[in-house]
């Protein structure tokens, strides 16, 4: 159990079944979807660790590589490479095109066969787990391929878990099991935000930042810093009404309005 999560026990139990039923060649996957701040990332880092006995493949997408086809699951089998040369003269020749070590077409469906090829091989003594966060700034290509690769993994020692922030969509993960993190209960709130400020907090403070957040993890951790700890112990300062972590998410969402309804808006 990870006691660094607070209020994340079902989480981390669905994550853990993950990654036992991979250890028994019963691979899936799990898509965590959020609001930014949720505990994507955190809920990531405790696979890593609970997966000692794996071999752990990473890669996240950014926004400005959107554009790149293949660079995520680039990123994802640069470990392996070393074991192309194992691999079918079509499937091989398929991941050289997709990387740009050879030119030609990439074949979609050749690119998804060679990768699962790729993952399944990759390490025959011990399970495999792949990682990629911030899915919502993967490019086609790739996220074509991993949905590939989630439909195919149910006979192998594979495990991907996938992060996207909401509200993104990606279609490509539209059928795959999904695991959506809800903000925290105003207990869980309560007991994060007691373990994050050891300084006495006045009670008015700690009903504001409470009001705030939300259940946001992010905020509840990101609101006393900006108010000043200092204050906040006498109950002098109160946290600004609009911090800059909501602010943030808040302007994450509008950017995917259309420019009419964000008129429409302002
Ligand atoms: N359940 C939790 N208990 C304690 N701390 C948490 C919890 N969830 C998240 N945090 C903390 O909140 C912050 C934000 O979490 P995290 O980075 O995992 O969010 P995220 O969903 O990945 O956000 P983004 O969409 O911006 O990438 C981190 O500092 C993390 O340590
Ligand atoms: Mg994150």
């Amino acid at each position: 159990m990870d006691a660094s999560l607070v209020g994340r026990q079902e989480e981390i139990a669905r994550v853990d079944a993950l990654l036992d039923a991979a250890r028994k060649g019963q691979g899936g996957a799990l898509v965590l979807r959020g609001e930014p701040g949720i505990g994507k990332t955190s809920l990531l880092r405790h696979a890593e660790r609970a997966a000692g006995d794996f071999l752990v493949v990473r890669a996240f997408g950014a926004e400005f590589e959107m554009e790149l086809p293949f660079a995520v699951l680039h990123q994802l089998c640069a470990p392996l490479l070393g074991d192309v040369a194992a691999l079918p003269g079509p499937h091989r020749k398929a991941l050289e095109i997709a990387f740009g070590l050879d030119t030609g077409t990439p074949d979609p469906f050749l690119v998804g066969v060679a990768t699962l090829g790729l993952l399944a091989e990759a390490s025959p003594e011990r399970p495999l787990l792949c990682l990629v966060d911030d899915a919502q700034w993967l490019d086609h290509a790739s996220a074509r391929a991993l949905a590939f690769l989630a439909r195919r993994v149910a006979g192998e020692r594979v495990a991907l878990l996938l992060s996207v922030r909401e509200p993104y969509r990606l279609p490509e993960f539209g059928e795959l099991p999904a695991l959506e993190l809800k903000r925290l209960s105003e207990l869980d709130a309560r007991a994060l935000l007691a373990a994050a400020i050891r300084a006495p907090l006045d009670e008015r403070v700690r009903d504001r930042i409470l009001a705030e957040a939300r259940g946001n993890p992010l905020a509840l951790l990101e609101l006393p810093r900006s108010a000043g700890l200092a204050g906040m112990a006498g109950g002098f300062a109160l946290p600004p009404s609009v911090p800059g972590v909501i602010e943030q998410s808040f302007r994450a969402r509008l950017e995917l309005l259309s420019p009419q309804a964000r008129l429409l808006l302002t």
